[in-house]
């Protein structure tokens, strides 16, 4: 019987309804021990009439188990296995032990476990119940996590409960949760009452109710421990009560109570709770326990056996139970069921089993969990890899095999985004002294890890003098290290450090490999670019990109995409960056997808493709997270702030901005900070503030390392001419265009670029300082406009000179009818764009130069296609099915149906042949054709 909690049951019956709906819901239930949440969810299971149910809870003892939790989850529709597209299939099986494991992915499990849910619920709605999940093994956590937050559409409902103190706050980051709370104080008395019989006198119960803060676990436990006197208020309250805050002290008595051979059955139930009857029975056998023990188990009500599993009545039972016995039973129990475990895929399990058996070092069991780490890092189950190493260091006899293997922990834990884990990991190690392989790649792991986590100039350091160290020795390895270096210098624009980098690669000893010798030449280029002589660093650059066309290595593509950005190389920028974003989504190699989606946001942004680019900024924040990866998010966050701008959004891009700007995200990012600053100034500018607009670009041109960039600075050159124009102060203007000593001049990098965008703003600039000194700048529009035309990648540049021109030949030569054509041109683009604040301008220029009423295209009532449409529709439009989308968006096929049919709705067309014969590349919004 369940009292009080009318809101979380409306709350879940609401959610129930909506899933026979056929939509989706997932839903988070916190709280501390014994409050209630397993109660909850029972009341969901209940109600659950005609649907699928799906089961699993968090075992304590196999939390460190990879996949334990989903296998429970998912054993009920299995069977539905060879409907998943084949590489998720081929990896969840893997996970699940069904199949041999090929090197599989977390990934593609998560969308796997995702296209299974959906599946599962194709003839019914599915509910899926996951209790304790503080106790789930990480990957299945990350696993549901991942489908709870995509969960759109295909009639699933995921109900998860856990202990709110046992979690990591990021656990539920992106989920709905609902807070489970004590018993209010009605619901709590009759509970107690309840529980205690007739002889409670109010008093008594108020106290107990405000002691236990309306625990029910703690209300139902503790009238059995009092005695009828103190109950009925003859005989004051225990001070402590026997259950203080937590209610776990309650069952030491219980289980204190029982005869040896069951406390026995019981440990070793608590130190495996592989929920497997089977283990238990032949763990029992080999300590020679009866296994009458196990009814005796069940009498007390500690332990339930059904269908070949054995469950604790209450997580808190296990705990205590582990915690009464001794440190020597403990390792007794351990040892016996590493003992009686040694099928072959029990060696993760047994490893375990061992190394908590273990008195002290000992090699062999550290080189079995060793063992046990590499099949982890095989599943990219970088976290459940570093565990096995940390303890397999605590257990290895010998210095150097501990240090070797707490670096390698360390490096694991990094992989998996866990920074505080690996400073500590680190710290533990000793590095050896003497210059070494092992010395190395302790400074690789450590600079790194400085690097990104913002300490940038120690990391440099540690990079630059442990690959010197090692450099005659191991040269590859070096490279890497000086590559990995590359990172800081290049995000603070800082020369003299990139040239030591260049130096240093250049005297390595050895041919280097293709590889090597196409980062080499992006630190040249870069070295290059950042001293101002951009011919000569355009020249390496171009070269780079040439190299990396021919590459398959996923780092070179994606740094050759910012090598196509230095020489304002859009098409090339767009043709590398998307095939760095496509081939990590095929081959599921999520490390790299936020840097590669980082640089694919950017050009999509210059070349105007803004509904893609906010999808992929929104993606790569979402990924940045969950990856721990959090270095691209001051980038992301700039992309959109700049979108915001040109579309007129002021609070969205003054919140994204200060995001890209502000404190907590390391490291600080040139390029990301340069691009929030011109987000702003664009802003200003196109709702008539030039002089605020030349106020915020002046710092970031003229800021030290990480403020600005020279690539930002460059590509934002034009509205920096325009602002300081506007602003009368035209030799600002012109200073940008000619370039100091530091900074190469906008004008000499379009014309070394050779690119027609470039090209064409580098002569609106000029038209524009022709226009404020009285000269005649018409020969110059009309050059910018024949670049333009003349494959121009940047529609709203386009639109900016058309614009500027119009203003001219209305506003001083007074051709009001020529004046119109460019007006209503650059309209055009501008509401195609959903650059608002432009359109209104060219729209009151238009209305000035005598145009009456300009009604908005017919085509701009459409209503807009989301990110998320447009990616759908998109790739439908390639001729991608339901399922071949969802396996790459990491979506369910249901939820891509759905996404489909508002596409066609919004966009009034009936079939995928509409859809193709529909621009969904071009650099315009769709929406708004
Ligand atoms: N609303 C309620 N009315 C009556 N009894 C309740 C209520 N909620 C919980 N209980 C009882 O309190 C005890 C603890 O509840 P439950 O197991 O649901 O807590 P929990 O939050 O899941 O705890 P844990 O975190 O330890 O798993 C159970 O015996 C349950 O029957
Ligand atoms: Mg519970």
């Amino acid at each position: 019987m369940l009292y009080g909690r009318d809101t979380e049951r409306a709350l879940i019956d609401r959610y129930l309804t909506h899933v026979r709906e056929g939509r989706s819901g997932a839903m988070v239930l916190l709280g501390e021990p014994g409050i209630g949440k397993s109660s909850l969810l029972a009341h969901a299971l209940d109600k659950a009439d005609g649907m699928r149910v799906l089961h699993a809870c968090g075992v304590e003892s196999e939390s460190e188990l990879t996949f334990a939790t989903l296998h429970q989850l998912l054993r009920p529709v299995l069977d539905r296995m060879g409907r998943l597209p084949a590489p998720q299939a081929g990896a969840l099986e893997a996970a699940l032990g069904l199949a041999p494991s090929g090197g599989d992915d977390r990934f593609l499990v998560a969308a796997g476990l995702l296209t299974l849910l959906g599946e599962a619920a194709e003839d019914r709605p599915v509910l899926c119940v996951v209790d304790d999940l503080q106790w789930a093994d990480q990957p299945s956590a990350d696993a549901l996590g991942f489908a709870a937050r995509r969960l759109e559409a295909e009639g699933v409902l995921l109900l998860i409960a856990a202990r709110e103190a046992a979690l990591s706050p990021s656990a539920t980051e992106g989920l709905t949760v609902l807070p489970v709370a004590g018993l209010d104080a009605a619901a709590a008395s009759t509970l107690l009452a309840e529980a205690a019989g007739p002889g409670l006198t109010p008093h008594v119960r108020d106290r107990l109710v405000a002691e236990t803060r309306g625990n029910p676990l703690a209300l139902v436990e503790l009238p059995p421990l009092l005695t009828d006197q103190q109950l009925a208020g003859r005989v004051p309250l225990p001070d402590p009560l026997p259950v203080g805050a937590g209610t776990g002290r309650a069952f030491t008595a219980q289980v204190e109570r029982l005869a040896p051979p069951v406390r026995k059955l019981l440990l070793l139930a608590a130190a495996d709770d592989s929920a497997d009857h089977k283990v238990l029975v032949r763990a029992a056998e080999r300590l020679g326990l009866d296994l009458q023990a196990f009814d005796e188990a069940e009498k007390v009500n500690l332990l339930q056996v059904r269908s070949g599993t054995v469950a604790f009545r209450h997580p808190l039972v296990r705990s205590t139970v582990y915690q009464c016995a001794t440190a020597v039973e403990r390792r007794t129990a351990h040892r016996t069921l590493a003992a009686v475990l040694n099928g072959e895929c029990e060696g993760d399990r047994r490893a375990w089993h061992l190394a908590a058996a273990a008195l002290g070092p000992d090699e062999p069991v550290a080189a079995e969990l060793e063992r046990s780490a590499g099949r982890a890092e095989q599943r990219a189950d970088h976290a459940a890899a570093a565990t096995a190493l940390e303890r397999a260091a605590e257990l290895s006899p010998d210095e150097r095999a501990r240090s070797r293997r707490l670096v390698a922990a360390a490096d694991a834990a990094w992989l998996a985004g866990q920074v505080d884990r690996t400073r500590a990991l680190l710290d533990g190690s000793a590095p050896p002294a003497t210059a070494s392989l092992a010395h190395a790649r302790h400074a690789y792991v450590q600079g790194r890890l400085e690097v990104t986590s913002g300490a940038e100039e120690v990391g440099y350091r540690l990079l630059v003098e442990g690959a010197e160290a090692i450099a005659s020795q191991h040269p590859e390895m070096a490279a890497s290290m000086l590559l990995e270096a590359t990172h800081g210098p290049w995000l603070a624009s800082d020369l003299g450090r990139m040239s030591q980098i260049a130096r240093r690669v250049a005297r390595l000893p050895g041919e280097p490999s293709s590889r090597g010798a196409g980062l080499m030449q992006f630190a040249t280029g870069a070295e290059l670019f950042l001293a101002g002589d951009v011919g000569p660093a355009i020249a390496v650059m171009r070269e780079v990109l040439g190299r990396a066309a021919a590459s398959s290595d996923d780092r070179a593509l994606i740094m050759a995409g910012v090598g196509a950005l230095v020489c304002a190389d859009d098409a090339s920028a767009l043709e590398l960056a998307t095939r760095a974003v496509t081939r990590a989504r095929t081959r599921s190699l999520i490390g790299w997808l936020p840097l590669a989606l980082m640089v694919l946001a950017t050009v999509e942004t210059l070349t105007g493709r803004y509904t893609a680019a906010v999808a992929g900024a929104r993606e790569g924040l979402r990924l940045a997270r969950e990856t721990g990866q959090r270095f691209p998010i001051r980038q992301f966050e700039s992309v959109l702030a700049f979108v915001a701008a040109v579309q007129g959004d002021e609070a969205g891009c003054r919140d994204h901005a200060g995001t890209a700007l502000g404190v907590g995200v390391e490291p600080r990012m040139g390029p990301a900070s340069g691009g929030a600053g011109w987000a702003l100034a664009l802003l200003d500018l196109g709702f008539g503030r030039p002089q605020q607009a030349l106020e915020r670009l002046l710092p970031v041109s003229g800021g030290g390392p990480g403020i600005g960039h020279p690539v930002m600075l460059l590509h934002s050159a034009g509205d920096l001419v325009e602002a300081a124009v506007r602003a009368e102060q035209p030799q600002v203007g012109r200073a940008a265009l000619t370039g100091t000593r530091t900074t190469p001049g906008f004008a000499s990098w379009a014309a070394e670029t050779a690119q027609p965008w470039a090209l064409a703003v580098a002569a609106r600039c000029q038209a524009l300082l022709a226009w404020s000194d009285s000269a005649d700048p018409e020969p110059h529009f009309a050059k910018a406009l024949r670049f333009h035309r003349h494959g121009g990648s940047r529609p709203f540049e386009l639109a900016r000179t058309e614009l500027a021109y119009g203003e001219w030949l209305r506003r001083v030569r007074r051709r009001r009818s020529q004046a119109r054509v460019h007006l209503r041109a650059a309209l055009d683009v501008f509401d195609r764009l959903g650059a608002t604040p432009w359109s209104e301008r060219a729209r009151l220029e238009l209305r000035a130069s005598g145009e009456t009423a300009r009604p908005r295209p017919a085509a701009v009532t459409l209503e807009r296609l989301t990110p998320q449409e447009l990616r759908v529709a998109r790739l439908a439009a390639e001729g991608g099915s339901n399922r071949d989308i969802a396996a790459r968006l990491f979506l369910s096929p249901r939820t891509v149906g759905y996404h489909l049919h508002n596409v066609f709705a919004k966009l009034g067309i009936s079939s995928r042949t509409d859809l193709i014969r529909l621009d969904l590349d071009g650099p315009d919004q769709l929406a708004s054709r």
